[in-house]
């Protein structure tokens, strides 16, 4: 066992939704094992500037169900460098803090391994993003919410597209990855998916266009930002080049994807790995990633998590072929 007493919790990059749920997991857990919890405001920024508070029970009461996260969450220049990470450690020490929950994605990890080069602090990571493009866990935090979102859009649009027989590009969000656009493609019944991992095959989505104007009166097509396609206008100027005739629309989903209310799913999965992260501490584990892989909770050392190696799952792809006739 660690001799940890004072742990911090903080958010860092994109927010998700269920980082809440989280943050009341890890600062209960720790209330739970009798240490006292700190919450950190703006993520590494915050660590810098010493924008560290208490938190007790009732700080985290009531915000299972919202979206967002009440740390706030920031991108830090200040915390690249090593004076600004100094500081940073400086004001952790002022504070007696002797462990770290930090709950993002990659970037988050990226700085939470150079800060334990540098200063030695145990941090446990869980993951915090929607675009589920960590290795060591089956979801990220947010994913599923996000896709939901994507769903309950892409359905609203389908019912316009539907009654003026139109064919719509939607664009997603996932940075480099397509994980969104793949899952939310099938859940909507999408005619096509363009997503980063695969090379988009422009030859192949016009025929299925075409074949499938046949038996459906509209047509969406589900665009991973990060697809090498060049986002949902360039798509949609290619199919209309080929199809002048056909009645076309372009919708960006955005930042509604990284909003709402968490699923039941990421709020049973943010309240178990909150567990976990600060039992993890205790054990005396630092430097990694707790995921749920087959729902059991898993540890995978950052370098590793935050090489999300670009291939999807090859069955979830044939769904789309298939099901789209
Ligand atoms: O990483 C989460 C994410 O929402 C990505 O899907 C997206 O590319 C990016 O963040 C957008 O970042 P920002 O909120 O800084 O525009």
């Amino acid at each position: 066992m660690s001799n940890i007493k004072n742990i911090a919790v903080f958010t860092s990059g994109g927010d998700a939704p269920g980082m809440n749920a989280a943050i009341r997991a890890v600062v209960r857990t720790g209330l739970y094992y009798n240490l006292n919890v700190f919450g950190i405001g703006r993520g590494y920024d915050g660590m810098v500037h010493g924008d560290i508070f208490p938190m007790d029970a009732k700080s985290v009461a009531n915000i299972i169900q919202r979206g967002g996260t009440i740390l706030k969450t920031a991108r830090s220049e200040e915390f690249r460098t090593v004076e600004g990470r100094q500081q940073a450690y400086e004001n952790l020490k002022n504070h007696r803090i002797d462990g770290l929950v930090a709950i993002g994605g990659d970037g988050t990890f990226t700085g939470a391994s150079k800060f334990i080069e540098e200063h030695n602090i145990p941090i446990i990571g869980l993951p915090g993003t929607i675009d589920n493009d960590l290795v060591g866990t089956d979801f990220t935090i947010g994913y599923d919410t996000a896709i939901n979102t994507v769903i309950e859009a892409v359905d609203k649009i389908r019912d316009t597209a539907e009654s003026h027989d139109r064919v719509f590009v939607v664009e997603v969000m996932g940075r480099d990855s397509g994980l969104i656009a793949l899952r939310a493609g099938i859940s909507v019944g999408a005619e096509c998916v363009l997503i980063p991992e695969i090379k988009v095959e422009y030859e192949a989505m016009m025929d299925r266009l075409d074949r499938t104007r046949k038996n459906k009166a509209s047509r969406v097509i589900i665009v991973a930002e990060g697809d090498d396609a060049g986002g949902a206008f360039a798509v949609a100027e290619r199919i209309k080049e080929r199809f002048p005739h056909y009645d076309m629309r372009v919708s960006i989903l955005g930042h509604i994807q990284r909003g709402g209310s968490p699923s039941c799913m990421d709020r049973v999965l943010a309240s178990r790995l909150g567990v976990v992260a600060v039992e993890a501490l205790l054990e005396g584990r630092r430097g990694e990633m707790a995921g749920l892989i087959h729902g059991q909770a898993v540890f995978t050392p950052f370098s590793k998590a935050i090489k999300h190696i670009g291939t999807v799952n090859e069955n979830l792809l044939r769904l789309v072929d298939i099901l789209s006739l």
